[in-house]
């Protein structure tokens, strides 16, 4: 769990200092005050990167040369700190005291997941994101996930180049045995965290949408064929497109719903709630892996949902059990089950109002 946490010269925060609650806490304040930009810092403290895609030059405060954040975590009665540091000299990130290589170390130490306005996105746009959504999962599960995911990324980066030069085919089989390995080993983790997250995302769906859905995992090739197979039999195609067209990286999720939720699932808001069953499924599943509560961050979470849809989500989130930061515009625009952690941002300058 974030205890405490401190942001400085992030966006608009010169210099902030929080005291978490250890369930529900929230930050109200006008437009522009600043509350995007305290979730931002948080999810950057566990991921090292903006989930908005916003480059380093845009987060640092304007004017500053670089921006600190630091937390320190309460686990089992322990206390550990973890920080990162960016500006001109790159990403620096240490936990626990120690420098660590990679931004995986703090998402490692602090797993968290966010639904903001453009959580859409995960159900209306393109497959990149519910492959991101099925890795982040694997990650936390499976311990091996993410050394193969580079690993895979690495060779069919080879294998595309091979094709874009017109390598012979004799050359462009010699990464196939590589290529298979690692395909092979990414499919069968994220189909075993899909298979643990089904019943989730399908209760999930359910409650938020009030109807039935299904879901079903893509591997990135055609069922019918196995991956060696089609890898041969798309030789000639893959030669002349210049890249692999089969493998883990064309996975995708395929949602299925009936006709009349189709129709309304033209509207942001349901897009939104059915995006949101997936980040608490994922956040679910996760959390009964590793065993402890993770932290979900929600941003202006009333922003399209009627009444009723934000109870319902809410009652979603209560029910997780995850450490929750929420902003808002109205301080009593979210139906908590317990009064929350208030916190009051203005010009990015925040104050506690709750003990
Ligand atoms: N790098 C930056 N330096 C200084 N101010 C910034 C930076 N990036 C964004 N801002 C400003 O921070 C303010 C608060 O933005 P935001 O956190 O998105 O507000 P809210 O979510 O409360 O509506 C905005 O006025 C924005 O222009
Ligand atoms: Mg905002």
């Amino acid at each position: 769990m974030l205890r405490l946490f401190r942001a400085t010269n992030f966006r608009c925060l010169e210099s902030v200092e929080l005291e978490f609650g250890e369930r529900f806490n929230l930050i109200h304040g006008a437009n522009a005050s600043g509350k995007t930009s305290l979730l931002e810092a948080l999810a950057y403290l566990g991921r090292g990167k903006s989930f908005r895609g916003a480059s380093t030059a845009n987060l640092t405060r304007h004017g500053a040369a670089e921006f600190l954040l630091f937390g320190e975590l309460e686990q089992g009665g322990r206390r550990k700190g973890m920080g990162v540091r960016n500006g001109r000299e790159g990403l620096e990130v240490r936990v626990g005291g120690e420098p660590a290589a990679s931004a995986a170390a703090l998402a490692e130490s602090l797993p968290l997941q966010v639904i903001d306005p453009e959580v859409h996105n995960l159900v209306a746009g393109g497959p990149e994101l519910r492959r991101r959504f099925l890795d982040w999962i694997a990650f936390h599960v499976e311990h091996e996930h993410l050394a193969i995911w580079r690993r895979f990324r690495r060779v069919l980066k080879q294998r595309n180049a091979a094709l874009r030069s017109k390598a012979s085919a004799l050359t462009i089989r010699s990464w196939n045995a590589e290529f298979l390995e690692l395909a092979l080993e990414l499919d069968g983790s994220r189909r075993k965290v899909f298979a643990q997250s089904l019943e989730s995302l399908l209760a999930h769906g359910t409650v938020l949408l009030g109807t039935e859905l299904s879901f079903e995992y893509r591997p990135g090739w055609a069922m019918e064929k196995s991956l060696p197979e089609t890898l041969e039999s798309g030789l000639e195609r893959d030669l002349a497109l210049g890249a692999t067209q089969a493998g883990p990286h064309r996975a995708d999720i395929k949602i299925g719903y009936d006709e009349r939720q189709a129709r309304k699932l033209v509207s942001r808001g349901q897009q939104k709630l059915l995006a949101s069953a997936m980040i608490l499924a994922a956040t679910q599943t996760a959390q009964a892996a590793l065993e402890r509560p993770l932290l979900l961050l929600l941003d202006d979470p009333a922003a399209e949902l009627d009444r009723d849809s934000i109870g319902r989500l809410m009652s979603a989130v209560s029910a997780l059990g995850c450490q929750v930061v929420a902003t808002s515009l109205d301080p009593d625009a979210l139906n908590f089950p317990e009064p929350p952690v208030m916190f009051h941002v203005e010009h990015g300058e925040i104050t506690r109002l709750s003990q």
